[in-house]
């Protein structure tokens, strides 16, 4: 029993700053979704709200595709599908994550998707947290690009994104964070073992720096801005500034640039920048390891989820004022018809109830 129509929300209109209630237009098409053979069709159940994909808004292309007006907004997201090509490996049933975007259905290509098989101790959200690009993204970036050595001093911006502190503590490193409320150093220290977490919008946070960090080895650096150009005077030799996002510019006009560079030379230090999707080949044995580390309870998450797709534009500021208080998602509610077409198909597919019904109401 298929619904007679379902919601996805596209781009009205290009933004110049943080997004607006214009910038997106939620609509409410038809459901006349065909899958082919190699398709499938996905209910979705979960979308991430990613800082990065500020910069998909604008017009210039970056190291993907602007999203274009009218297109549905491109974003991770994980889903249950409802009906499956033949060619497409997949069947009704599976649980599957991929770049499904703001919507309560899609279709999508059976190898643009990932299938998604909850390991112990995981909940089907993680596969847009530890076990997804989130995950993904701290470990390439802290041990590829940063080469983080055990007893050497990490220094981590943003540091909600908490997994990249926690990887670096289970392999012997002194962990700087970085945050914007008391509360947030206060969790990161207490619950995650941070050695040391610095407010940057305290007036002291330049001062407290020197006196706890002094120097460091690597920076994980989430924000870019004046955080990393006075980073970059505190680098000891030989350090690793890995560039994973730059939350303070996505919605700026202009950089503001780096003045501090010249210190990269002094210190033979490198600068070096990276995209989570360079490293695909390696995904499957990575997320074996960040399963383990799940399970054995050394790593912590946190998400902040909003209730509906429908608050995914006005929630997606939170992550520019820092009122998220963890990994932002939206979660998609169910409409009536569309949770007794779910029903039906369970009900005739009995093998795949339990399993499937276990990660649901983990959720
Ligand atoms: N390279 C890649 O392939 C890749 C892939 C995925 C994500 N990323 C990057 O990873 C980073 C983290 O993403 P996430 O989804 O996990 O987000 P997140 O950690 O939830 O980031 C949001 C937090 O960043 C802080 N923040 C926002 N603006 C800031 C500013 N101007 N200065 C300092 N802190 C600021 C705020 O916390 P406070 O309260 O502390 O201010 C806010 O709560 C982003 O930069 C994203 O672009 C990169």
């Amino acid at each position: 029993m298929a619904p007679s129509s379902y919601t996805r929300l596209v781009l009205a209109e290009r933004p110049t700053g943080l997004i607006t209630e214009s910038t997106f237009r939620k609509e409410v098409v038809p459901y006349d979704l065909k899958a082919d053979n190699k398709q499938v069709i996905v209910q979705v159940d979960y979308v991430s709200l990613d800082p990065g994909s500020r910069i998909w808004l604008d017009e210039a292309t970056t190291y993907v595709e602007p999203v274009q007006i009218g297109e549905t907004m491109r974003l991770f997201a994980i889903g249950t599908v409802v009906e499956a090509g033949e060619g497409s490996g997949f069947r009704a049933g599976d649980l599957v994550s991929g770049l499904l975007g703001w919507t309560e259905y899609v279709v999508i290509d059976g190898g643009s998707v990932a299938k998604v098989k909850v390991p112990e101790g995981a909940t089907f959200v993680d596969f847009l947290g530890p076990l997804g690009h989130t995950g993904l993204t701290a470990y390439f970036g802290l041990l590829e690009v940063g080469k983080l050595q055990p007893g050497e001093k990490l220094l981590v911006s943003a540091a909600t994104g908490s997994i990249v502190c926690q990887i670096a503590k289970s392999r012997g490193a002194k962990v700087y964070a970085i945050a914007g409320t008391p509360e947030k150093c206060a969790w990161l220290e207490n619950d995650l073992g941070v050695d040391k977490a610095l407010n940057y919008k305290s007036p002291t946070f330049q001062e407290d720096f020197i006196n706890s960090v002094d120097r460091f080895d690597v920076f994980f650096d989430n924000v870019g801005g004046e955080i990393l150009d006075f980073a970059l005077t505190r680098l000891n030799v030989n350090a690793r500034v890995v560039l994973c996002g730059a939350l303070s510019e996505y919605n700026a006009r202009r950089s503001m640039g780096l003045t501090n560079y010249i210190k990269l030379l002094e210190q033979r230090a490198k600068i070096e920048g990276f995209i989570v999707s360079d490293y695909t080949e390696q995904f499957p044995e990575v997320l074996e390891y960040l399963s383990r580390l799940l399970l054995s309870g050394s790593l912590k998450r946190n998400y902040h989820i909003v209730e509906g797709l429908e608050q995914a534009p006005k929630a997606f500021n939170l992550l520019f004022s820092g009122h998220n208080t963890g990994k932002l998602l939206a979660k998609v509610l169910r409409r009536k018809n569309n949770n007794l077409r779910l029903l039906a198909f369970l009900i005739s597919q009995p093998m795949c109830l339990g399993s499937f019904m276990a990660h649901y109401f983990e959720c």
